[in-house]
Order: C-alpha cells, then structure tokens, then sequence
C-alpha cells in the first residue's frame, strides 16, 4: 500500500519520479507527489487523485532538479486531500528544513505531535507522516548530517514505516529507512534510485539492493552507502531482477489484469519450470530446507494466506488431502496469528502471498516461527520480507503481477501446490503410476489454460447479460468450492456487484432464499466425480426460476441444456480443473467491470498489497 520512488542522478529527477508512480499506481492511489530538490531549493508538487493529475500540475509547474523522492498514497491516516499527500515538509518558522515520503503506520504520532506543537512546529496535514518530517527538522538543527539526523529520530518512531528524505541543504542526496515496510534500491551508471517495490525502477536498473529492518541507506549519484540502527556499516547484497523486459509494460492490453489472465499459461510454464520428474515421477523443489525424512515425519499441514491465496491454500487442501493423505487446515493469515490453535512439532506452516509483504500473513509467519514451528513461505516477490522471514519455500516465478486483482498468482500457486501434492504423495503411499499421471496432467495444464482462453468470446456474451445484476452466487464442489469463491472475489473486488461464493450443496441451507431471475447462479461444474450431484442442485436453481450459468467441460450437453449460459473449458484431469475452471471466471469478472465502466485496475478502495493490519 502506498508506493515511493526516489532518484538521484544526471538525468532530471521529476519525470522518473512520475514514470515510476505510474508502474506503482497500483500500489495505492488516491494522492500523489513529489519533492526535488535544485542547488539549495526544495520544489513542492502534490495533488489528490491519480498520478496523472500529478503529472499534470508538474507540466503546469516544472520541478527542475536532479534528485528528489515521491509517494503515491493509499490513505490511512487523513482522508485523500491536497494538504495530506505525500511529502510532508518539516521545518520551523516557514523555513522547510527537509521533505519525507513515508509508508507504514506510526503508531505514536499523536503524542510525538503534541510534542513537536510545543515546540512550534506547525501542522500542515492530518498524517501520521508529518511528524517525521519534523523531528528530523529539529534534528537538522544541531547536526548537519542528513544521514545521522535521520537515524537519529528512527529511535523516536513506533509502527512501520518505509521512508524516503530530501533536504535543500543536502542537494544529490536522499536518504532511506526501512523498518516493516519494504525498500530497495536500484543501482544504475552514476545514478541511484529508491522504491518501494523494484515494479518502480525496473526499467531503468536490473541491479538492487532490498533493505531489511533496521537498514537506512544514503545515496548520491556515484554512491550508496547502508547501515544498520544498532550494528553500524553493512555490506548490502546485490542481486539481479530476472525479470523479462516487458514485465512491467502494458504491452498493448487495456489492462494489466487481461495481460496478466492471458499470461497464465506461460505463468504455470514458469512455475513449474524444472521442478516435475518424469522419470521419477514426482516433483522437487530446490529452497523447501527439508530432507526427505524430515518430511515424511510431518503429520499435518496449516496454511495462513489472505485472499485470492487463501483460496489457492483451500485448492492445496483438496490436492495434499487426495495425492498425499495428510490432514491439511487453511487459516486466514489474520486471525491465525492472534489464536491458541494447538499445532504438535510435526506440524508444518506454510504461508502464502503474491507481494511477500502482507502485514497478516508476515505476522502468522512471525508467530509461527515465535512458537517453534517449522515455517515455508510460497511466494512470489523474490527479496520479499515474507520470502525472506521464512526457514525455506518455494517460489511461484509469475514475474511481477501489477493488476490490483489477483490472477496469475493464483494459477502459479496452484500449480506449486499440485506439485507439493505430488511429492508429498510420492514420499509416502501415492504409486509411481498414479504420481506419473498427476504429472502428465500439470504438464499439460499450460496448453489447456490456452484452450480456456478461448471462451473469452461467450464469456463476453454472459458480461453482456449479467452487467446489470445487483448480487450473483457462484457455487462449486470438492476442489471446486474454491473457484467459486475465487470467482466470487473476482467479481465483486472489479465490479461491485455483491457476490458469494459456497459450496454447491450448501445452497440449500440458506443462499437459495436470494434465487430471482435477476440473480445468476455460477455453477463451477466441469465433468468430475460429483458431477452428477451438481447437476440435481442446477435443477434446484431451475425449479425457483434462477438464472443459470455454467463453467462445464467442453460438450457436456447435459449440463449445457439446463443453463442459461455455458462457458465452456476443456475436459482435464481433476487435479488440474481448478486452473482451467477459473480462467472463464477471471474473464467474466474483467468483462463485467468494464461493461460497467469500471477502473478495473485501480478499483475503488483497494490497493495491492496490504502491508496494514
Ligand atoms: C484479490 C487480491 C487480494 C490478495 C490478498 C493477499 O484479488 O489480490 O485478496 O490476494 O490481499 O495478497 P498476497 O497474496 O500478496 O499476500
């Protein structure tokens, strides 16, 4: 939530500032700014709304200098307003000392500010953010070392923050501090920059350097210097995005949620690159820090994950329960971390996330570990903090995803979990022949996601129709349910129509009350082993006049004549179903949304990545 970027270099500072806001948009986006700083000049431009009005004002009002940071904001504190975006001068008397972008949350604001108020500091904003711009003011007083002023009054700071500082007095210089909130920096030819995710500064540098907690860093063009709060001078490990030059770009899709559905199957490709064994017929996975004997003694499995990964954990369940036997819970990451739930020492925690910083999900890992438990991470920001945290895992190699709706992530998780499934099967009852088949199926499954995506023309068809609808129910069954839950997300995140999603049969108890024609009933229903109950719970819809829609298997005509619209998928193995089951619902929801003019890449509220509680 929330993106910096910050650059010192040659080059002027200002339009890399606003290119980077816009590849962090999706980050949060109801403010932007940006500070820069020219000779001895601090120049101040920042306004509610989109980045494009940012970017508008500085064509109005120039921002000339080479070196400067910006925000784009995802609010927490203060509602979006001019005054509250980010950055937030510091200074006394009207003498503006130094410019702070801040992400995070400072949890002791209010006393700091009653603080800095007797002292004369004034209040320009209803932020928590501002009262780090002044305290390094008041420091700036007696010291004229940016970076020591700086660390200085992280001390002072309670919460999160991941922060990016200029000062007039300190021109070419920026300094950043991480503590919760994540930072990294990216090494070009004269030039540094700083972000809160690599997303921002991808296209100018392959080389960075993450901050971990406790790091604050100081650049100028020729130089980077790091250090820690309590250990002094550190020597900062340089890695290198692998990502394809075209990752960030829109690359002539309307939006990056329809480049990301229509990248799947290069996404399950990439996650299962090098990682199935014919020969063996199993999978391996090179980071998971367990022999083989180790985990053969595991006797349960928890996975904590928010979101659309949460549901890819539930799909885990169904796989790991059916090829390896073992018994499986799915927690939400938010409310694992705050339980007694009673975990023995053969329990392994897995957690799993996209960004690799969603603050429940870090948290359920923290106190995972805290109680002594064996804890993986499946995740897919290489350099996350949960990446990072966690005693080992499995990456999902989807490259970044930008679309604020979850999709490529999901199918890259539940590739990797079919292969966990897999090798777990294998080291323990599942036979060669049956752990052969489940591979053919995952190595099939890209060319078949392909198939699926092909039923974007009926699945517009079925936008057209659905479009206005104010609440849509999207059942499925066993490895199923989760779709539809996943579908339901889909829709209701991009498009505001209220949906839900429950287990088919479960419909009966309750949800069926809501059946109208005007309510669509999305069956999850592709050919499989409780196929034919499905069908008695699609006459059940029928029978009180709903509105049927169903995902089916190609040429399954007796579920296509009891719908009102039949989006069909290719007939798969049913390990891989799930994968191919969601394409259409991916498609439906982005359909919809734009038929509803929504801004389906920014939708209202949400924000990528939720490093807040
Ligand atoms: C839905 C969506 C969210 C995320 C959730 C977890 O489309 O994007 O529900 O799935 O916030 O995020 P990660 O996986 O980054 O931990």
């Amino acid at each position: 939530m929330c993106g910096i970027v910050g650059y010192t270099g040659p080059q002027r500072a200002a339009p890399i500032l606003v290119g980077g806001l816009r590849r962090l948009e999706y980050r949060g986006y109801d403010s932007a700014g940006l500070a820069t700083v020219e000779e001895d000049r601090l120049i101040l431009r920042k306004r509610a709304g989109r980045v494009r009005a940012l970017e508008e004002l500085v064509e109005e009002q120039p921002a000339p200098g080479g070196a400067g940071i910006s925000h784009t904001r995802w609010a927490t504190h203060g509602p979006a307003s001019d005054r509250n975006a980010h950055p937030h001068l510091g200074g006394r008397g009207g003498e503006w000392r130094v410019a702070v972008v801040h992400n995070g949350v400072i949890e002791n604001h209010s006393a700091l500010r009653r603080e800095l108020e007797s002292q004369g500091f004034a209040f320009a904003s209803q932020t928590d953010t501002e009262v780090i711009a002044h305290l390094i003011a008041r420091e700036l007083e007696s010291t004229t070392d940016l970076f020591e002023a700086v660390r200085r009054i992280l001390q002072r700071l309670e919460g999160t923050y991941g922060l990016g500082v200029v000062a007039p007095e300190h021109p070419g210089e920026i300094i950043g501090a991480r503590f919760g909130s994540p930072l990294v920096v990216g090494l070009g030819e004269g030039e540094h920059f700083l972000a809160s995710d690599p997303v921002a500064i991808a296209p100018h540098t392959a080389r960075v350097a993450y901050l971990q907690d406790g790091e604050v860093v100081r650049l100028t063009p020729d130089h980077f210097e790091m250090r820690h709060l309590e250990h002094g001078p550190i020597t900062p490990r340089i890695d290198r995005l692998d990502w394809k030059p075209d990752a960030v770009e829109l690359g002539g899709h309307a939006h990056y949620m329809i480049k990301e559905i229509f990248e799947q199957p290069e996404t399950v490709v990439d996650a299962c690159r090098g990682r199935l064994r014919r020969g063996e017929a199993t999978a391996v996975f090179g980071g998971l820090n367990l022999t083989d004997r180790q985990l053969r003694r595991i006797r349960r499995i928890v996975f904590a994950a928010c979101g659309t990964s949460w549901h890819a954990a539930l799909v885990g369940e169904y796989l790991i329960e059916r090829l390896a036997h073992l018994p499986v819970e799915v927690e939400y990451a938010s409310e694992f971390r705050y339980r007694n739930a009673p975990m023995d020492d053969r329990t392994l925690v897995f957690v799993l996330s996209q960004s690799g910083e969603t603050a429940d999900t870090l948290g359920a890992l923290r106190e995972a570990r805290r109680r002594g438990h064996l804890t993986l991470a499946i995740v897919n920001t290489v350099g996350s903090s949960i990446a990072r945290e966690s005693e080992g895992g499995i990456y999902l190699h989807a490259g970044p995803e930008v679309g604020v709706a979850s999709t490529k992530a999901f199918s890259a998780q539940v590739a990797v979990l079919a292969m966990l499934a897999l090798y777990l099967g294998r080291l323990r009852h599942l036979s060669f022949p049956d752990g052969l088949a489940v591979v053919e199926a995952i190595d099939s499954a890209p060319a078949l996601i392909g198939e699926a995506l092909q039923s974007e023309p009926e699945v517009e068809r079925a936008a057209d129709r659905i479009a206005g609808v104010r609440n849509a129910l999207y059942l499925g069954r066993d490895i199923h349910f989760p779709v539809a839950l996943e579908g339901a997300l889909k829709l209701k995140e991009i498009s505001y129509i209220h949906a839900e999603g429950y287990p088919t049969a479960e419909m009966k108890h309750g949800p069926i009350a809501l059946v109208d024609r005007e309510t669509p009933c999305i069956f999850v229903a592709p050919r499989g082993s409780l196929h034919a109950k499905t069908l008695s719970n699609v006459e059940e819809v029928r029978a009180r006049h709903g509105m049927v829609l169903a995902v089916g298997t190609r040429g399954d005509s007796t579920l296509a004549e009891r719908a009102d619209i039949f989006l069909p998928i290719p007939e798969a193995p049913e390990v891989i179903q799930p994968l191919l089951a969601v394409v259409p619902l991916q498609l439906l929801a982005y359909h919809v949304a734009l038929r509803r003019g929504c801004d389906i890449d920014k939708p209202r509220n949400l924000a990528k990545s939720v490093t807040v509680e």
